[in-house]
């Protein structure tokens, strides 16, 4: 049986993990990089570190899964998308690549809807709104600010497209990634012209675009060498990492959506017809299913609200658990447990670093609201946990609101490794919740991707249905379903209440 490399080019590492034909998992190895900020907002990264984390990690894998290199039917890269590799004509890298969570681009925001019309127009052309950690934006940067370096570059490319290109040779995308560049008419699935005429960028800069099963080209004599492969292994399109991940949790068919509460929170609906959101509130981009499309929606603090409130306010759960033995958050979650669904007319807004779904909005802070002597830590805890829960479930309002149908929600993450979480989230969102037997987010999917595009099987909806299952379902609580219905509203309003408030206080600063 063939065994597939799936390659994540994520932002604190990259992953390679190993993959039978049948979806046996045979090996994993992650290789970290660092991340640089030589400015606040800034978010940068040197692409050889890719690349070098690429060939490491697939050394790895093979050596620990005593693998050879004619087992290797095929590759699928995934990656951090968004992110700008600028390279020359020598197809050298220029400067460091700008990432998705890096901040600069407001006024390149701003100059592109102007110059595409408006937003309007500009949502009609490549059904998104301008956000600062798009691409477009970025390369507006670059031609605004670092005027030389523009000139030099031919070719931009996105993080996992660079890989591409040292592993092939070749220049090439795929249109899930390809649809966070905010220069794809996601609609046809290819460059938008009408756009990058407005914004007088030439079309030779961007590579070629593939379905996410296509092979893109195959492995060259460098690459093969470096990683110990065989040369022509062949390379297919991938995905960005979040219709990877969708890939590798069964995300494939209408009615199936993915609720993934990482640091991140990410709710990813498939959809058999391009559907948008005319407030742009949700990403609407093209699916690594062929000729399929999706919607998403981003909470920045989700899990990592959680996160935050461990490590700033948990020093003695931290040390009990060291002694116990256990994770620390288990006995933050026994805690939030004791607490009463809704937390006693506590809320926590999730907004530590901004927000971007549904209030695409730097300024938004996290907060408190409610507080009284009875509240205690546990109350506190749960708070967080229903906070990012309730923003989770703006996205999934939204969607409905589009009539995208929404018929099982499947959990991965931090989130859904805790049954009280799950529960909260069946609760909260109204509806049961289900995780599946895979638990390897991007890499998976596309070494899925990898055994479709080279013929393993007919499609990828076929590899997820041979290899992906449900193994548990919680359904929501009548008791605790009517509670949290009352408090969403609640919720909802505060954020409009602070906007104006968030704002002078960022003007404070
Ligand atoms: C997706 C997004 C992140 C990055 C980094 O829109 O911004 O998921 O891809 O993981």
């Amino acid at each position: 049986m063939a065994v597939f490399l799936g390659i994540d080019i994520g932002t604190s590492g990259t992953k390679t993990l190993a993959v039978r034909e049948d979806g046996t998992i045979l090996g994993s190895a992650t290789v970290e990089y660092p991340l640089y900020s030589p400015k606040p907002g800034w978010s940068e990264q040197q692409p050889v570190d890719w690349w070098d984390a690429s060939v490491q990690s697939v050394k790895m894998v093979m050596k620990a899964a005593k693998l050879k290199a004619a087992d290797i039917g095929g590759i699928g890269l995934s990656g951090q998308m968004h992110g700008s590799v600028f390279l020359d004509k020598s197809g050298n890298v220029i400067r460091p690549a700008l990432l998705w969570n890096d901040q600069r681009t407001a006024a390149e925001c701003a100059e592109i809807e102007k110059l595409a019309g408006g937003r309007k127009k500009l949502i009609q052309m490549v059904a998104n709104p301008a956000l600062t950690g798009f691409t477009a934006p970025k390369i507006l940067w670059l031609r605004n600010n670092e005027k030389k370096n523009f000139d030099k570059t031919v070719q931009v490319l996105l993080p996992k497209d660079y890989v591409r290109y040292r592993l092939t040779g070749e220049f090439a995308t795929e249109v899930s990634d390809a649809s966070g560049t905010l220069l794809l008419d996601v609609v046809n699935r290819k460059w938008s012209k009408p756009l990058l005429d407005k914004l007088s960028l030439d079309s030779s800069l961007f590579p070629k675009m593939y379905e996410s099963e296509d092979v893109t080209g195959v492995l060259s004599d460098a690459a093969a060498k470096a990683m110990g492969l065989n040369v022509g292994t062949p390379v297919v399109g991938g995905g960005g990492d979040q219709a990877a991940s969708a890939i590798g949790n069964g995300i494939v068919r209408a009615g199936v959506v993915s609720a993934t509460m990482g640091t991140s929170g990410v709710v990813f609906a498939h959809s058999d017809e391009v559907q948008v959101d005319p407030e742009g509130r949700l990403h609407t981009f093209c699916h690594a299913v062929r000729g399929k499309w999706h919607v998403m929606g981003c909470v920045l603090s989700a899990g990592g609200s959680l996160q935050w409130f461990r490590n700033q306010l948990c020093q003695e759960e931290i040390a009990a658990a060291k002694k116990q033995k256990v994770d620390p958050y288990e006995l933050i979650t026994q805690q939030a447990a004791a607490a009463p669904a809704g937390s006693e007319g506590l809320f926590f807004l999730p907004y530590l670093t901004g927000e971007r779904t549904p209030y695409a909005d730097p300024n938004a802070r996290g907060s408190w609201v409610g507080l009284s002597l009875r509240h205690g830590k546990g109350h506190m805890a749960r708070s967080v946990m229903e906070g990012a829960t309730f923003a989770m479930r703006d996205s999934l309002e939204i969607a409905k609101g589009m009539s995208i149908p929404i018929k099982e929600i499947r959990l991965s993450g931090g989130g859904a490794r805790s049954p009280f979480w799950r529960q909260m989230q069946a609760d909260i969102y109204g509806s049961p919740v289900v995780t599946i037997n895979a638990e390897e987010g991007p890499a998976y999917g596309v070494a899925l991707l990898a055994a479709a595009g080279t013929g393993a099987y007919k499609d990828v909806v076929e590899a997820c249905k041979a290899t992906i299952s449900v193994v548990t379902k919680t359904t929501a609580q009548a008791s605790a379903k009517k509670t949290y219905n009352a408090a969403y509203p609640v919720y909802q309003q505060l954020y409009q209440s602070l906007k104006k408030d968030f704002a002078s206080i960022q003007a404070l600063l």
